[in-house]
Formats: C-alpha cells, sequence, structure tokens
C-alpha cells in the first residue's frame, strides 16, 4: 500500500517497523527499505525482499547524535563530522559499541567491527524515527543491482505488494544516495554520494583516501551495480541508431531526457535514477549518456553512471 506523509501513515508505519515488518520511506537521499535493526528476522526480510545476492552490510538510521553514539564509538573528528553533516545525506562508519550497549543485529554489520550510521534530514524519515523508538536499517528500496528509487512509484514498481507499507514523500531531493566515509584507520571515502568530496575535506582540513576497486571495502562499490536493464555508452557525444540520448547542459540536442539543461549538477544528480528509469522502459538498444563534468556532485555521478554501464552477463 502506499500513503502519503501524515500522522496517521507514520504511526501505522511504526507500528509495522516495531512488528518486524517492512516500510518504504523516503529519505533525502534515496527511498530506504526499512527494518528494525535491532531484529534479526526483520533485517534477513530486507536480503529476501531485495534479492541480495550477500549479506552486505546495512546502514542503520538513527534520530540524533545522542543515539547513534549508543550504537558507534565516536571519536573526536566523527563528532566533528557528524556536527557539521547531520542531519543530512553523510554517512559515518565507526567502531560498532560493545553489544550490551546496543541491541544492533550481527546481519546489519555482516558480522563486522564497524558500523555504518545516519542521521537522515527528510522530515518523513525522522518522524518515522522518532515513532518507531528504534534504529532502523534501510538499504535503498530497489531490488538487488536495479537503480535506486527516487520517487514512491519505482519502489512500487520493484516490490509491489511484497512491502506492505509505502510513505510517498515526492521526489527525493538529493536523488543520490549518502556519501560514505571512514575514519580509521584513515579518513577515507568509501563511496561518492550527496554530499561533495570537497565540502568533508574542507570540513576536516585533509584529503579524504581513495577507496580501491580490488580491495572492496563497501559492497556499493561492487563493479555491476544500479544498472538499467539496457545496455550504456558513457561520454557520448553523437548518438548510434537504436541508441536513446541522456543528456546534460544546454548543448543537449532538444529532444533527448536532460539532467539539466542548465547544467546544474544537484538538478542532474536528483534527476540521474527517475531519467534512467525512464528510458530504460523504453526498452532501447541502448543508453547512450553525454559527458558530465568530474568536480563536486559530478564525482557520484560519474561514479554511478560507470557503475550502470558496467558490462554484465
Ligand atoms: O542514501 C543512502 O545511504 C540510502 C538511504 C536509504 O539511506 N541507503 C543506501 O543503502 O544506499 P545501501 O544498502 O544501498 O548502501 C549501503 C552501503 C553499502 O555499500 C554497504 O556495503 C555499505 O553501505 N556499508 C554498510 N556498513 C558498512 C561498514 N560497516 N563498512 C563499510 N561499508 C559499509
Ligand atoms: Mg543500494
Amino acid at each position: 500500500m502506499t500513503m502519503e506523509v501524515d500522522k496517521t501513515t507514520i504511526g501505522k508505519a511504526a507500528a509495522i517497523i516495531r512488528a518486524g515488518g517492512l516500510v518504504a520511506f523516503p529519505t533525502e537521499t534515496v527511498y530506504g527499505l526499512g527494518a528494525d535493526a535491532t531484529n534479526g528476522l526483520a533485517v534477513a526480510r530486507i536480503f529476501e525482499a531485495k534479492g541480495r545476492p550477500r549479506f552486505n552490510p546495512l546502514i542503520v538510521h538513527v534520530a540524533d547524535m545522542n543515539a547513534a553514539r549508543e550504537i558507534a564509538d565516536f571519536d573526536e573528528q566523527a563528532l566533528a563530522l557528524g556536527a557539521a553533516f547531520w542531519p543530512g545525506p553523510l554517512t559515518i562508519v565507526l567502531p560498532v559499541s560493545p553489544r550490551p550497549k546496543h541491541r544492533i543485529s550481527e546481519l546489519v554489520t555482516a558480522g563486522l567491527d564497524t558500523v555504518a550510521i545516519r542521521v537522515p534530514a527528510h522530515p518523513a524519515a525522522r518522524q518515522l524515527l522518532d515513532a518507531a523508538l528504534v534504529p532502523i536499517a534501510a538499504p535503498s528500496a530497489n531490488v538487488s543491482g536495479r537503480i535506486s528509487p527516487t520517487r514512491a512509484h519505482h519502489v512500487y514498481d520493484d516490490f509491489g505488494t511484497n512491502v506492505e507499507l509505502i510513505i510517498d514523500g515526492g521526489d527525493a531531493e538529493a536523488g543520490l544516495e549518502s556519501t560514505i566515509v571512514a575514519l580509521a584507520p584513515q579518513p577515507m571515502l568509501l563511496r561518492p554520494g550527496a554530499v561533495a568530496r570537497e565540502d568533508i575535506e574542507a570540513h576536516l582540513k585533509l584529503r579524504l583516501g581513495e577507496f580501491s576497486e580490488t580491495g572492496i571495502r563497501s559492497p556499493g562499490q561492487l563493479l555491476s551495480h544500479y544498472a538499467p536493464r539496457a545496455a550504456m555508452r558513457l561520454d557520448v557525444k553523437a548518438t548510434l541508431p537504436g541508441e536513446v540520448l541522456l543528456g546534460f547542459g544546454p548543448d543537449a540536442p532538444s529532444d533527448a531526457l536532460n539532467l539539466s539543461q542548465i547544467g546544474d549538477l544537484r538538478e542532474a544528480a536528483a534527476n540521474l535514477f527517475a531519467h534512467l528509469r525512464a528510458l530504460d522502459a523504453q526498452s532501447p538498444a541502448q543508453i547512450a549518456v553525454m559527458p558530465i563534468p568530474a568536480s563536486g556532485l559530478g564525482e557520484a555521478i560519474n561514479d554511478r553512471l560507470r557503475r550502470a554501464s558496467f558490462p554484465r552477463e
């Protein structure tokens, strides 16, 4: 069932979460598929519904820094990052606190001694956390390997009635998943996302290290991910027969679906997944994508496009 955000919906959603069910809810990045992070069976249902091939660790969503500090060990640098970017689209990977202090399921952390935490900014997500009174584990609300959902109907398209409740909060504002940062052994960008690397580096007054594609630290870094059904070709200046074009900027042909007519990276990020879905729905031979600048949010946009275009069986 899809319901607009109001008190009744939030109450119903919180009751489903507390009873071990799944709720899809809006965040400022993409829609999440949420379950009670302290209930292993409920968390297992997330993996089952998504058809995730492996038990990748999940992000734990909490209402505020106090709730976060029960789950993870924050040093001064982590506290500063949280203070600067929470609530918001930043996920911080930290050492998990000893388990009597919290009851986060081992399935959420996939047996790691670290946990990924974020405090979302979207009002519906915040209301849900306040009403549910438990931390909520939530990956993006898409079937594994498919494009992340930025609208309620994307969630419905992937799951139909397999998800008890979908909270419709309109279009996701950022349209890209959260940026994931680990601070130990040294500050590192695990996944580019809705907060630009430059903003985090400016706050920490240091450069974030690079993750390596081979030593996968964050399974979201799997090469073929976020994939439409159609094949893709990037950095395209002219289309081939049978291709549809995903444009960017004022130079794009007027019949192309344009990520941002004025060449604004924030607008492009917000449109990325919805536009990919719309083009994929036309069942084209291939989706061609115009060049996107590499700086700021362009880093995350190009990252998602590379993964979407990676050849698959
Ligand atoms: O914007 C977002 O982050 C969305 C919304 C719903 O919050 N969630 C999201 O979750 O993108 P998901 O599961 O699609 O991606 C979570 C990423 C995965 O790549 C996972 O491997 C990584 O976080 N992750 C989780 N725990 C980790 C840990 N302890 N160490 C390293 N990576 C971790
Ligand atoms: Mg995902």
